[in-house]
């Protein structure tokens, strides 16, 4: 769930992050099958083989295995050397440590041996904070809605490393929900389950399965995907479908019933996300009257669908949607190179590392790394009970630190 990138000459002209000096290098148990395409597939398959399938340790692996080589593929894409950059910033969390320590050791490499100052970014303030490279009008405070395989999250942004979190998952994330829709229905997995879900979705009757709606009774900001996975597979079971027979193949009934059955997921998916959005926003304006936009950003925030409902529900508040194209909305370096350059803006940076890490160097990992606190409001039992070994809030280290100063 992380990826680490290069800072080129950003304070001259910023929009140059985009061709000069950012690359992607996936981090997640989420990612593999992306990584997959884009890397020579005799390693990965190497790997799988010796690891019997995607495990963290595998994951490791790979980005160990391509870090220095994507890293190099950028520079020379971008026509720099090291020399060139100005900073370099790394996903510090949260995500799976095994894999944000290699970002991150080659970070500090670079930035050591190159003298440069060194910004560790939080991968969620990332996904909020690209749609600022976009839509130049989005001042704080916003409300943000990041989605994706990982998360679900609602948060306030009030300013730069200054977050108060609305609602989260309690259990899965949408994305991960439409990913597993897509294999129990049979679906090419090969651009990952959202999009073939929401193609698919297109031709089958939203109304035609009835879902219910998770979590109706709990008036917070929360999210629960676990119930919905579970009755989808019941109606994929109660319908005979079998997911080995491939979409291509099957009969046009068994095509028509799945295209129900996606749309019917999809339709009750995102209503549980209209609801919490539409809480949230009334939430957002009582503590900041001023937000005039809903920044939704994250894997599923590339989906049509999502958008337009979404849509609907700023317009009854006369808000604003802003929306990050598809490939920002996705795990990026741009993101993480954009929030870079915010923080360093700011003086937000430590300065450069030494050129060589001892052996036993304590690396600052966050994998459980929370955006800001809880809105008392919006607290509830399931969550409290999950506290343990969460690193103290990116918003609460902010204002310590400006404290201090
Ligand atoms: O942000 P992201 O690239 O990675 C993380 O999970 O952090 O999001 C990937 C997720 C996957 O679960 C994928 O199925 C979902 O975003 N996704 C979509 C769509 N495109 C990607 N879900 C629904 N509709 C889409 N069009
Ligand atoms: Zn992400």
């Amino acid at each position: 769930m992380g990826y680490w990138i290069w800072l080129g000459r950003f304070m001259e002209r910023c929009r140059l992050v985009y061709g000069n000096c950012c690359f992607i290098i996936p981090c997640s148990r989420y990612r593999e099958r992306k990584w997959r395409n884009s890397q020579p597939s005799r390693v990965f398959s190497d790997l799988l083989a010796r690891y019997g399938g995607v495990a963290p340790k595998m994951a490791e692996e790979a980005h160990s295995q391509v870090i220095d080589q994507v890293v190099q593929d950028t520079l020379d894409k971008a026509g720099l050397t090291e020399k060139e950059l100005s900073a370099v910033a790394v996903t510090i969390g949260p995500g799976l440590s095994l894999c944000l320590r290699v970002g991150v050791q080659k970070a500090r490499r670079v930035a050591g041996n190159f003298n440069l100052p060194i910004i560790g970014v939080h991968h969620m303030e990332a996904h909020a904070l690209v749609a600022r490279l976009i839509e130049k009008e989005l001042q704080f405070p916003f409300l943000a809605l990041l989605i994706s395989g990982g998360h679900n999250l609602l948060v306030l942004a009030h300013d730069l490393g200054h977050y108060t979190q609305l609602g989260t998952t309690i259990d899965d994330a949408i994305g991960e929900a439409f990913d597993k829709t897509a294999k129990w229905l049979g679906l090419d997995m090969r651009k990952s389950g959202g999009p073939a879900v929401e193609q698919l979705a297109q031709e089958g009757d939203a109304e035609s399965v009835r879902f219910s709606i998770p979590m109706k009774q709990h008036k917070d900001c929360n999210f629960s995907y676990a119930g919905l996975k579970t009755q989808v597979k019941l109606a994929i079971a109660s319908r005979n479908i079998d997911a080995k027979v491939p979409l291509l193949c099957a009969s046009s009934q068994d095509r028509s019933s799945r295209a129900d059955i996606a749309a019917s997921f999809q339709r009750v998916a995102v209503l549980h996300l209209e609801e919490r959005c539409e809480r949230a926003v009334e939430w957002a304006l009582k503590i900041e009257p001023s937000i005039k936009q809903l920044v939704v950003s994250g894997g599923v925030a590339s989906n049509q669908y999502v958008r337009a409902r979404l849509d609907q529900v700023v317009k009854k508040y006369s808000l604003q949607l802003v929306c990050p194209p598809p490939n920002l909305c996705t795990d990026n370096g741009v993101m993480v190179a954009w929030t870079g350059i915010e923080n360093f803006r700011v003086g937000r940076y430590d300065p450069p590392p030494p050129a060589n890490d001892p052996e036993d160097f304590m690396y600052d990992l966050r994998p459980r790394w929370p955006l800001g606190e809880e809105y008392a409001e919006g607290r509830s039992e399931a969550r409290s009970l999950r506290r343990a070994r969460v690193h103290p809030s990116l918003t609460s280290l902010v204002q310590a630190s400006l404290q201090q100063q």
